[in-house]
């Protein structure tokens, strides 16, 4: 149920997240806090029906079965995902996702000189797993400088097999325009319909933006679920009907075979053989009740809501000229900076004095630090919907001091 606007107190959201009672807490990019309905809801399962999936014909297991499941039909609800386009699939984390995509396409699909495309402003973990599968089949990986329509069409080719993008960027708070690439991709014949198959790591996307992944139709779509406001230990993916002829597991073990004998398996069906071993039915569970918490409050309004809070913090930023801000013309939510003669990790630790906490360093994306702020590193502000004005007017106070007692005289 999406509320109207207006209905929307935005101080009661704060006080959802109990943690966040007198600190400053500006680095959501990294992970979200996690509000009293979420920690209820874990707190629930451990003292009512907590057993192990999939395995039990007893009441606690088909009531950790029954909430694990809906958990992945409340994620295709939320992203737009029908039983016809695809698949979700639960993993460990949004890199080990991404990890087991570029090791099944190592096995089923990539062969020696087929190409890999991946833009600059890839986290590690949809660069490396490429990086590594690149050298061991020998395949040419080109970076991307440009993520936007007219270079894709100059670079992608009959030999493009991967083509790896984020659909907003930790780093510059850019949001690229997937839609329009994925168009191109899947009305282009010789890279259409899994022919280049397409990874998209939405991790700082889902649970700020609006997402229609029928629409977008990518071959993969991948987040993490604690950065949507649910417990760490959960990776998700979107697996595209369209390229199941390539899906084979590249982890073998419990509940995701159907029948074993000494020499052989006969593998459940999607997702289920791709998810080996006891999963994190416990962050699917919070997963779940953190998105019925987002669907009250209505995407539409976080994502407008997070508008503001970043166009506050905009001007604020561009007042001070002793600040170098990435993207500060476009960013949304995320918006790193350096400050000439102080280092990132020295303004977060002065801001961490006065309870106000922000995330310094290369990102895990230091190939796009490097590219776009000579190698030096970056502090950054990210925003969630538990930020307010008055978090922007500490930070911004907090950074001025740093400056006035850091700076070189
Ligand atoms: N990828 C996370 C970040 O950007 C950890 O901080």
């Amino acid at each position: 149920m999406n509320k109207n606007r207006n209905e929307i107190i935005w101080k009661d959201i704060k006080s959802d997240f109990p943690i966040l009672n007198n600190v400053t807490y500006l680095d959501s990019a990294s992970t979200s806090q996690k509000p009293t309905v979420v920690i209820n809801k874990i707190n629930e399962l451990y003292t009512k029906y907590n057993a192990n999936i999939h395995r039990g014909v007893y009441i606690f297991s088909e009531k950790t079965t029954a909430e694990y499941e809906s958990s992945k039909e409340k994620v295709k609800k939320f992203l737009n995902i029908s039983d016809a386009s695809g698949y979700i699939a639960y993993t460990l984390n949004a890199t080990y996702a991404l990890n087991q995509i570029a090791r099944m396409m190592e096995e089923t699909y990539l062969n020696e000189g087929d190409e890999i495309i991946c833009s600059i402003y890839e986290h590690h973990s949809n660069f490396l797993p490429w990086i590594e599968v690149a050298k061991r089949k020998h395949l040419n990986l080109k970076i991307l400088y440009e993520v936007n329509i007219e270079n894709i069409k100059k670079t992608l080719n009959r030999k493009t097999k991967v083509l790896a993008l984020t659909h907003f960027s930790n780093v510059t708070g850019d949001i690229f325009d997937i839609g329009e690439i994925l168009d191109y991709v899947n009305n282009t014949e010789y890279l259409n319909n899994g022919k280049c198959i397409t990874v998209i790591d939405g991790t700082q996307a889902v649970g700020k933006i609006k997402i229609d992944i029928d629409k977008l139709n990518p071959s993969f779509y991948v987040f993490s679920a604690h950065k949507v406001f649910s417990p760490t230990g959960l990776g998700v993916y979107y697996v595209n009907k369209n390229i199941e002829n390539k899906i084979k597991p590249v982890n073998y073990g419990g509940d995701m075979v159907n029948h074993v004998e000494t020499n052989s398996c006969i593998l459940k069906e999607m997702p289920y053989m791709l998810e080996a071993g006891t999963q994190n039915y416990e962050s699917a569970i919070g997963l779940k009740s953190a998105i019925e918490y987002i669907e009250n409050i209505g995407i539409e309004n976080v994502e407008e809501r997070l508008k503001v809070l970043s166009d506050y913090l905009r001007k604020k930023v561009m007042n001070l000229d002793y600040i170098n801000a990435i993207n500060i013309e476009k960013f949304f939510d995320v918006l790193s900076f350096s400050i000439k003669g102080i280092h990132s990790h020295d303004i977060a630790s002065f801001l961490s004095e006065r309870n106000v906490f922000i995330r310094a360093g290369y990102h895990c994306a230091e190939p796009l630090v490097s590219y776009i702020n000579h190698d030096e590193s970056l502090a950054r502000v990210s925003l969630h919907i538990y930020n307010d004005f008055e978090d922007i007017d500490k930070f911004i106070d907090s950074i001025q001091d740093c400056y006035k007692y850091l700076k070189i005289k």
